[in-house]
């Protein structure tokens, strides 16, 4: 104890020189909430420090070469583990010796020219390895695999691959899934390939070895082929009645289901192959991306026996005597047994009657991604002899057809006809009125350029698809719709609930929706489900409290509320309606408007009546005045340019006055005063201010005639207009007053100061009732008025 204590140092030091010198691990925190790591394409040379809790790893895409024996002993929580595309030449034999828990590893893509058991004996929870693309030469005979009792999914084997031995796979008894790449193989031993029990999916890559050596295939064949096992043959040449032999064996293991994927052949070798297979209970074939040199020729096999053979599944199938391929009248001994047939993507144009005739037990036909017109699909669904009548499914989605009068008509033969997909034509209109099989439920017009719906829609449908078209509304009952697609339309609004009783499920993104109601949703009596995501919402704020608080209480939104986001207003554009706060002012927006307004009203008319009241109005014209006052020079006047005696001022009112007394009595007097009066004397055409200015700097005297009205009405205006004149101030002498009426001093508005002063500094001459008293009212006024006073 105390010895291994004294060395411990020693220890530590060794393991900092290993990691802290012989390489610097570079770190990578590209984790996820999982805990998933995702490290490729980084150019790492060595497996990155990651946290230590991570539980998926993704070094796919970078340069490294080797695995030490420490790089992964921290990560014992890890569970997926991908050095896909790497240089690996080298793992250390306990490199994945805390992986206990890893459930897929993938080292697919690298330099390991050896396979080793020991990497493999803790990985007691492996599901799926991958092993594929890797320069190993040979797959055991050592048990390489016999540690892996939980693997589920395995792919072996490159182009370097040679040798098979058997390798424990007899010992795995849940392997599901095996794919093996072996181009090269030069020998296989018997029973490599047999695990415990028959597998899934075997997928074989041979490339041309079935030409090559078809023997070493039958072994391979041999050990996968058994009646559970859906067998996949690709990437494959198979051409020669030789390179078919093989299906012998897959005969006697009991196939049933097999597909021919990426592979080449012709008439010669599918012609053997059938009668290889003759008698077996193969029940599907598949033909995938299937290059057929040939014309279906194929009747050297008439007389074999494919009486299970009810699957027929064709896609990207490339003919190359594709002109001369004939009506397959010759393939009827194969084609009465057809339950179902697909042929997808093929440049298939026209099925002739005489072949659908064959096509007894039909029930399912996808003819979808091909050449069908509106005249070759009347050849091809023909019914005149009795035919299709069993058929519950048809597609013939992605084809030419253009007139759906023609195909409802057609499709109302079909009196089983359950599912018809006819999306991807190009219809644009459907006619008033249409029959269809009263058993249709499932009808999809996704993607057929409608512009409008009619009563042609069959009520009897369950589930409708109506996604990508140019629809605004809809106004069709269908009683028993449980699921209807309206996606990638044109409606701004729900459609009406109440035409469908029955929907569950509703699906309406991407069209150009504004909102939606309680009241909208409520009509729906069985909705459950709505995707209703990616529309133009309006946020107001019903909408928006809607949506918030309520909208769950009704329906399922399963397209995640993060795809509801607000298009108008314009400041909200592009935010989840979730996140979206308004303010009382924006919620409110009309009520606020209005009473700001009406304050705004309230307090204008508040300050025009405290205006009024306080002539404020008055008050600042007359500071204006007063500035321009005090700016104007002082006039200096001469007695020779002072034309008349006096200007006479006086209100209307007075005018009589003035006019049949006062100035007969001036006038007419010796010596005459000469008046000014505004009313006779004035120049006309000039501005009456003007006038009054030059009249009173040429006037001696200015005569004031004052009444109670003159005070009250006329005044002002003089104060305003001639306060920059001296006659106002106190310190000129220039004004004399007459005083009409008794005027009460306190009478005088007090803004009026200086009418008040000039009457409080001043005497004035009042005019007498009484008429003994007038003729010294006279002489005082003269005298008053005369030039040669001092
Ligand atoms: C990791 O990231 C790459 C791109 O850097 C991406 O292609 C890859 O799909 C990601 N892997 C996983 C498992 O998400
Ligand atoms: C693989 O094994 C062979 C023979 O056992 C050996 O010669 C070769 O060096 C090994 N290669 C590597 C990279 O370990
Ligand atoms: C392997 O099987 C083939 C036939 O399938 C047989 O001819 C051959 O003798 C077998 N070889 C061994 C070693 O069992
Ligand atoms: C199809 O098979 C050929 C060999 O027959 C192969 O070279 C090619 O890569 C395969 N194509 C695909 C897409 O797998
Ligand atoms: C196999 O091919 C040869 C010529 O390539 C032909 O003569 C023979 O009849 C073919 N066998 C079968 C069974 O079709
Ligand atoms: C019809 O074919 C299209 C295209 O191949 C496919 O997407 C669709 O699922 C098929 N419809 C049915 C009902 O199988
Ligand atoms: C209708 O057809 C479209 C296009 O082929 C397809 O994507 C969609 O899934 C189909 N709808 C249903 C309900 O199967």
């Amino acid at each position: 104890m105390r010895l291994l204590r004294e060395k411990e140092p020693i220890i530590l030091l060794f393991v900092f020189m290993v990691h802290g010198f012989e390489y610097s691990k570079t770190k990578c925190n590209n984790c996820d909430e999982q805990l998933f790591c995702n490290c490729s394409f980084k150019h790492l040379q060595h497996v990155p420090d990651v946290p230590l809790n991570a539980r998926g790893l993704d070094l796919s895409f970078n340069q490294i070469e080797s695995i030490r024996m420490t790089d992964l002993r921290l990560y014992t929580e890890l569970k997926t583990l991908n050095l896909h595309k790497n240089k690996l030449t080298f793992i250390h034999k306990e490199a994945f010796k805390s992986q206990a828990k890893l459930e897929v590893l993938d080292l697919s893509l690298n330099k390991l020219e050896n396979l080793s058991s020991c990497w493999f004996q803790e990985l007691k929870s492996l599901q799926q390895l991958n092993l594929l693309g890797n320069p190993y030469t040979t797959l055991g005979p050592s048990p390489l695999f016999r540690f892996l009792v939980n693997l589920r999914t395995l792919q072996i084997g490159s182009h370097s691959l040679k040798e098979v031995y058997k390798n424990g796979l007899d010992e795995l008894a849940h392997l599901d899934e095996m794919t093996v790449v072996g181009s090269s193989l030069k020998s296989y031993e018997n029973g490599s390939f047999q695990a415990a029990r028959p597998i899934g999916l075997v997928s074989l890559s041979l490339q041309s070895l079935f030409e090559k050596d078809p023997e070493l295939v039958s072994k391979i064949l041999q050990d996968v082929s058994h009646s559970e096992t859906v067998l996949i043959i690709r990437d494959s040449i198979i051409r020669s009645n030789t390179s078919t032999e093989p299906f012998k064996a897959s005969k006697e293991g009991g196939i049933r289901s097999l597909t021919f994927l990426n592979t080449t052949t012709t008439d010669e070798a599918i012609t053997t192959l059938l009668l290889n297979l003759d008698g077996s209970p193969l029940s599907y074939i598949g033909l995938e991306d299937v290059h057929l040199v040939g014309q279906g020729w194929w009747q050297k096999a008439e007389f074999t026996h494919y009486e299970n053979l009810h699957t027929v599944y064709i896609r990207n199938l490339d003919i190359q005597g594709f002109i001369k391929f004939s009506s397959m009248i010759q393939l009827a001994f194969l084609l009465k047994n057809f339950h179902k047939v697909s042929v997808i993507n093929s440049m298939l144009f026209v099925i002739p009657r005489q072949t659908t005739f064959f096509l007894l037990h039909i029930e399912y036909l996808d003819f979808s991604q091909n050449l069908l017109t509106d005249l070759t699909i009347q050849e091809t669904l023909f019914t005149g002899f009795g035919q299709l009548q069993n058929l519950n499914t048809l597609n013939v989605s992605q084809n030419s057809l253009k007139s759906f009068e023609v195909l409802s008509s057609l499709a109302a033969n079909l009196k089983k006809l359950i599912h018809l997909d006819v999306s991807h034509n190009r219809f644009v209109s459907m006619p008033e009125k249409c029959h269809w099989p009263v058993t249709l439920r499932f009808l999809n017009l996704s993607n057929t350029k409608l512009l409008r719906l009619t009563p042609c829609l069959p009520s009897s449908l369950t589930v409708l698809d109506l996604s990508e078209n140019d629809l605004k509304s809809f106004h069709q009952r269908l009683p028993k719709l449980t699921t209807l697609i309206l996606t990638g339309n044109r409606f701004l609004n729900l459609p009406q609930g109440g035409l469908f009783p029955n929907l569950g499920t509703l699906l309406i993104q991407r069209n150009a929706l504004r909102m939606f109601t309680r009241k909208d949703l409520s009509r729906f009596k069985n909705l459950r489900f709505l995707e209703a995501g990616t529309n133009n919402f309006l946020c107001s704020c019903e909408f928006v409290s809607f949506f918030r608080n309520h909208v769950d209480d009704l329906v399922t939104l399963r397209d995640g509320r993060r795809n509801y986001a607000c298009d108008t207003p314009f400041s909200l554009r592009g935010d989840a309606i979730d996140s979206v706060r308004l303010s009382v002012f924006e919620c409110y927006m009309i009520p606020a408007v209005s009473t700001l307004c009406a304050a705004i009203i309230l307090v204008l008319i508040g300050m025009v009546v405290t205006c009024h009241k306080l002539h404020i109005i008055w008050y600042l014209q007359m500071t204006k005045a007063w500035i321009q006052a005090k700016r104007k020079p002082a006039v200096s006047r001469s007695p020779d340019e002072l034309r008349y005696d006096a200007f006479v001022s006086y209100s209307q009112h007075d005018a009589e006055w003035v006019e049949e007394i006062l100035v007969p009595n001036l006038e007419n007097a010796q010596p005459p005063v000469a008046l000014c009066l505004h009313q006779r004397d004035f120049r006309p055409g000039r501005w009456i201010v003007d006038n009054i200015i030059d009249s009173i700097e040429k006037s001696h005297r200015t005569l004031f005639v004052l009444s109670e009205h003159f005070v009250t009405s006329e005044w002002c205006r003089y104060e305003l207009d001639f306060s920059h004149f001296r006659i106002v101030d106190e310190h000129n002498d220039s004004a004399v007053l007459i005083l009409l009426e008794p005027i009460e001093k306190e009478t005088i508005p007090k803004r009026f100061c200086k009418l008040r002063k000039i009457m409080n500094s001043r005497t004035y001459l009042e005019w007498p009732e009484d008429e003994d008293n007038r003729s010294e009212f006279w002489s005082n006024l003269k005298a008053a008025l005369s030039r040669e006073q001092c």
